[in-house]
This record gives structure tokens, C-alpha cells and sequence, in this order.
């Protein structure tokens, strides 16, 4: 059925869904092909198969995608993690000293900071997104792959959480206090401060070692013409890059420098048409090495920058 509706993959398709409706791993599924499944087994089937012919993708039926060979929870605010952006991984692991610091803005499911940590085992991060959805995704993901004391989640729009909330961290409902392997032990979010408050690590050890995002990079009317899969279940925050696609390029290319520790890296995620406009935003700004990297497809995919 999802093979005569152009589904290239209906064959694979079909399995994983029939897997996870019937609650059976493929090992299950290839040797108990025979049982029949009773009527509940059956709807939950057809309801699957039916949400992937409206579009929908095996891994947000699933609930779950799998990134630099972890799984990732989604919810309905983050993106897919995809393929592409591992290359924004690999790099980030070459540039990121031991014991290194890392901010990662837009995070979603938190899968860049958490393949990153996976494989640098000193390393901390601070992820920030806008959505506080999303931002719960990653929180989880990050608890599920042992992380959460490593990672500083901040809702907020790009820098503004750690300039507005400098401290990070996760609050205790409990005693108000704030806990984030960063930033030290201080008052949380909607606690009178004063600078008492403030823990011996202030901004000025606030410098990242390394600064990623994978922003949203779309311009605004291009969103509407992808395909229903990416346009009408992806959420809008995590694509639409304004009316050129490069408003989040800006914004970075200019704060950056405030919070990259001296000769820090930036790496950002683009488009494939982007390069030259990104990495021009970079040199503007007075960064250097500023270098495109390409994809196993060949295509333009990280701009890199250094703090000098
Ligand atoms: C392209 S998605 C990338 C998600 C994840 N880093 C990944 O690579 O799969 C962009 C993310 O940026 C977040 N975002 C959009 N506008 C933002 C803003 N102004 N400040 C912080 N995050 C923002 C979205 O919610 C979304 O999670």
C-alpha cells in the first residue's frame, strides 16, 4: 500500500510500524511472522500505516530517531536530528579541547550536546532553545544518556538566557536553588538576586570553549513549499530562518565573540546555497579561519569561524 503511494522505503516502512504497534522487536517480528496479532494489534497497525500515508515520518510516529548512534525522544517542538548535521558532531569533537566548555544554541532534542559529551567524557555544555517543549525533549534525552548533571538546559532566545539568567542550571522546586555543573549554586529563575547571590563563577568564566547551533536556516516562503513530511509536521521555530534565512546567522556572527573563550570556534549548520552569505556574516564580524566544510554528498553543510 505505502509502496504504491511512491513510499520508497514502504517496505522497511511498514516493518518498523508493525514492530512498534505490536510491541515487538524486528528479531520478534522476523520469527513470530506466522502469529496472527488479535483485533487491538490490528487497529493500532492500521492506524500507524494510515499516519505515514498522511505524511507523517516513521521516526515521529515512533517517537524516537536515532543520531551519531543514540536514540533521540521527540516530541511535537523538536525537529528530527538528521543525518546531515553529525558532520556539525564530527567537527564539534575536533574542536572542542579536554575538560572543554560548549554552548549549544537551538538545541531541540539536545542531540548535538549529547553526542558531543558522549564522546568527550569532561567536556559540559549549556543548550538553550527557545522552546520550552522542546527544551523538556532534551532534558529527558540528556537524563536517558546519563547527562543531566553535565548539561545546563536555558529557555530563551539564542544569547539573551545567559545574559537575563547567567546562573543556568536546573531549579529545585523545593529550595529555589539552582544546581548546573557550569555556572555553581545559585538563586533559580524567578528568585530575588542580589549579588550576594552570585556564585565565585561569574560571567567572566562564562567563555565557551566552542559555540554550535544548527538554527533554523529556512527563508519564510520556502517553508511552504517542502514536503508535507518536514512542512506540516515539523515545528515552524525549528525551520523558518526569516524572510532570507539567515536572520539566526546574524545574531550569532555578532554575539558569539562575547562568550567564545580566545581562540574558540564557532560551527553552525547551514543550507546548501549558504555558504558564502554565512561565511561572509562570520568574516564581517572579524572572525577568522572561517571555512566551509562540506557533507558526504558534497554539499556545502558547517561554516566554521575562530575567535581571535
Ligand atoms: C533546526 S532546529 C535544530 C535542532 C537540533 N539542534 C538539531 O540539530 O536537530 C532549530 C532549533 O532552534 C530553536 N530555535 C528557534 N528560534 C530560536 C531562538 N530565537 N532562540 C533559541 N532557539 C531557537 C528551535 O526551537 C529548534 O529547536
Amino acid at each position: 500500500m505505502l509502496g504504491r503511494l511512491g513510499f520508497s522505503s514502504a517496505a522497511l516502512d511498514a516493518k518498523l510500524l508493525t514492530g512498534h504497534a505490536l510491541r515487538l522487536s524486528t528479531l520478534e517480528l522476523a520469527t513470530r511472522e506466522n502469529e496472527p496479532a488479535d483485533s487491538a494489534g490490528v487497529a493500532r497497525v492500521a492506524d500507524l500505516l494510515q499516519r505515514r500515508m498522511s505524511g507523517e515520518s516513521v521516526a515521529r510516529i515512533i517517537g524516537a530517531r536515532a543520531f551519531y548512534g543514540l536514540d533521540f525522544l521527540l516530541n511535537e517542538a523538536t525537529l528530527e536530528p538528521r543525518p546531515e548535521t553529525e558532520l556539525l558532531v564530527d567537527l564539534a569533537l575536533g574542536a572542542l579541547p579536554a575538560a572543554g566548555r560548549l554552548l549549544d544554541l537551538g538545541t531541540g532534542t539536545g542531540c548535538i550536546p549529547i553526542a558531543v559529551l558522549a564522546n568527550q567524557p569532561d567536556a559540559v555544555a549549556v543548550a538553550v532553545d527557545l522552546s520550552g517543549r522542546a527544551l523538556e525533549a532534551a532534558r529527558d534525552n540528556a537524563a536517558r544518556h546519563g547527562m543531566a548533571g553535565r548539561i545546563d538546559f536555558l529557555k530563551g532566545s539564542w544569547f539573551e538566557p545567559l545574559t537575563t539568567s547567567p546562573f543556568g542550571g536546573e531549579v529545585d522546586p523545593t529550595s529555589g536553588r539552582v544546581r548546573g555543573p557550569l555556572l555553581g549554586d545559585v538563586r533559580g529563575e524567578g528568585i530575588t538576586r542580589s549579588s550576594a547571590d552570585l556564585s565565585p563563577r561569574g560571567r567572566g568564566e562564562q567563555k565557551f570553549d566552542l559555540i554550535v547551533s544548527n538554527p533554523p536556516y529556512i527563508s519564510s516562503a520556502v517553508v511552504e513549499t517542502l514536503a508535507p513530511e518536514v512542512k506540516d509536521f515539523d515545528p515552524r521555530l525549528a525551520l523558518d530562518g526569516g524572510p532570507d534565512g539567515l536572520a539566526p546567522y546574524r545574531i550569532i556572527a555578532k554575539e558569539a565573540s562575547d562568550w567564545l573563550a580566545p581562540e574558540g570556534w564557532v560551527l553552525v549548520e547551514i543550507g546548501f546555497d549558504q555558504g558564502a552569505a554565512v561565511s561572509a556574516l562570520f568574516l564581517e564580524a572579524g572572525y577568522d579561519d572561517v571555512t566551509i566544510h562540506t557533507d558526504l554528498n558534497g554539499l556545502d553543510r558547517v561554516v566554521a569561524a575562530r575567535h581571535i
